[in-house]
């Protein structure tokens, strides 16, 4: 396992959990001692307790640099970063460089596995960077959600593999037998373009609802039974139907913008990808404008209060978290933010992190709610209305009780749920 990064980690110790044999090379030679010990720093349910269960199994292994992970490898994974380079399109620097480590050290009939996200045509280009013909290359994406990699990991919904060469696809395939998914052996080309292709769609539905949400607070319609009422279709199911202040992270964001320069490189334009993206570069922009309103039409020197910083509930990632977005924009217009999230610590450009979510509201003029953690819905608002200035709560997740924070005196703004007055909509449309 050649990267011991979120999906790195979770893939070795749960194929561990399996009961292969895993040795896992980072580059970090104190985060590969911190392993080793058995510290996990990644807020990840369930990984700290397989890694010690593998490192105590004897399954389990943590080394220093690629080469020494490889010696004796039937099957070599590659879970390096592939961040967003110039232009949108995924950087492959560093699934090339250990490439360039490995090719010559690979033994004989071994199988190299892409399990980063990289572009339709990666398999290929790895393929010609190793110059071994003896060593078939597969693309083999990973589905796991962060906050719930190890549970998505140990019950995939399928597991996708794909080479030109069947035997090689086999061969990984076999490795996930004992999970009894689906699985779908395909080309290297499909199984690159599978992984695209899904995120993009989950942008897409999304954007999708949040466009809709937008639409019931004019029309005067209530966003969660619209989606209730959408999602006991089956074919559009339930999940991700959930409004926000738009999607982020560290692969949402990223893999739209490669699959828009995938396309674009094939001369195909993709306008549903691309108003996916700007209508949530809008999302952002509209949870501001609702801030704004609640703070009587002008941010400047406003107290914001914000709950949540991370780019969803169960991590403590802010990679391309919209609340940071959120706060950017809020900086930007002269407001003065206080913040807590329950898995963040330390700084966060612009805002005063505090360690509670009281703290955080404290001599507010609008609490805004970006990240929805379980937590928040169990606050003591009679407290919270008593340290807020302003009693207004914006809440970009729709995750709280408006009920609740009404009958403590507060004023609950939430999302696609606006009070407008069906005459005037109808007045309006006819
Ligand atoms: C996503 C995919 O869900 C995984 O299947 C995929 O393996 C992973 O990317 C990856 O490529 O590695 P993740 O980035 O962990 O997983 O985050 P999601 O749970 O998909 O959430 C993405 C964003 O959408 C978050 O900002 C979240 O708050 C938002 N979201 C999600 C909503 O606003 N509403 C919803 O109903 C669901």
């Amino acid at each position: 396992m050649v990267g011991t990064g979120y999906v790195g980690l979770t893939t070795g110790a749960c194929l561990a959990s399996l009961g292969h044999r895993v040795v896992c090379a980072d580059v970090d030679v104190a985060k590969v001692h911190r392993l080793r010990a058995g510290h996990v720093s990644i807020l990840e349910p369930g990984l700290s307790e397989l890694v010690n269960e593998g490192l105590a199994a004897g399954r389990l292994e943590f080394v220093v640099g690629a080469a020494q992970a490889v010696v004796d490898a039937e099957v070599v994974f590659l879970c390096v970063p592939t961040p967003m380079g110039a232009g949108g399109a995924a950087d492959l620097a560093a699934v090339e460089s250990v490439i360039a480590e490995v090719r010559t050290v690979l033994p004989v009939g071994c199988v190299v596995v892409n399990k980063s996200t990289v572009p339709v045509g990666t398999a290929a280009r790895v393929s010609a960077l190793l110059k071994r013909k003896d060593v078939p290359v597969v693309s083999n994406p990973e589905f796991l959600r962060e906050g719930t990699a190890v549970r998505d990991f140990l019950n995939p919904d399928r597991i996708v593999v794909g080479c030109d060469t069947q035997d090689a696809a086999e061969r990984v395939a076999a490795l996930y037998a004992r999970l009894g998914a689906p699985t779908v052996l395909t080309d290297a080309a499909s199984a690159e373009l599978v992984k695209y292709a899904a995120n993009c769609f989950l942008a897409m539905k999304l954007s999708y609802v949040n466009a809709i949400a937008e639409l019931c607070e004019r029309l005067g319609a209530d966003v969660a039974d619209v989606t209730e009422g959408m999602g006991y279709d089956r074919r559009i199911g339930q999940s991700f139907l959930q409004p926000g202040p738009g999607w982020g992270g560290s692969c949402l964001p990223k893999d739209t913008h490669a699959l828009v320069q995938v396309a674009g490189a094939v001369g195909f334009d993709f306008p549903l990808l691309t108003a996916t993206i700007d209508t949530n570069t809008r999302q952002r922009e509209r949870v501001v404008s609702k801030i704004r309103h609640a703070a009587g039409g002008r941010l400047r020197g406003k107290r914001i209060g914000l709950l949540g910083l991370a780019f969803k509930a169960g991590t403590d990632d802010l990679r391309d978290s919209p609340a940071l977005a959120v706060a950017e924009l809020l900086l930007a217009e002269g407001a003065e933010l206080t913040g807590y999230d329950p898995g963040v610590r330390g700084e966060v450009p612009g805002v005063r992190v505090v360690d509670d979510a009281y703290a955080a509201v404290k001599g507010a003029d609008v609490v805004a709610l970006l990240t929805e953690w379980p937590e928040f819905r169990c606050l003591d608002w009679s407290r919270v209305a008593e340290l807020v200035d302003s009693p207004l709560v914006v809440d970009t997740r729709n995750h709280l009780d408006p009920d609740a924070l009404q009958r403590c005196g507060l004023t609950w703004w939430g999302v696609g749920r606006g009070p407008a007055n069906p005459l005037q909509v109808l007045a309006a449309v006819v």
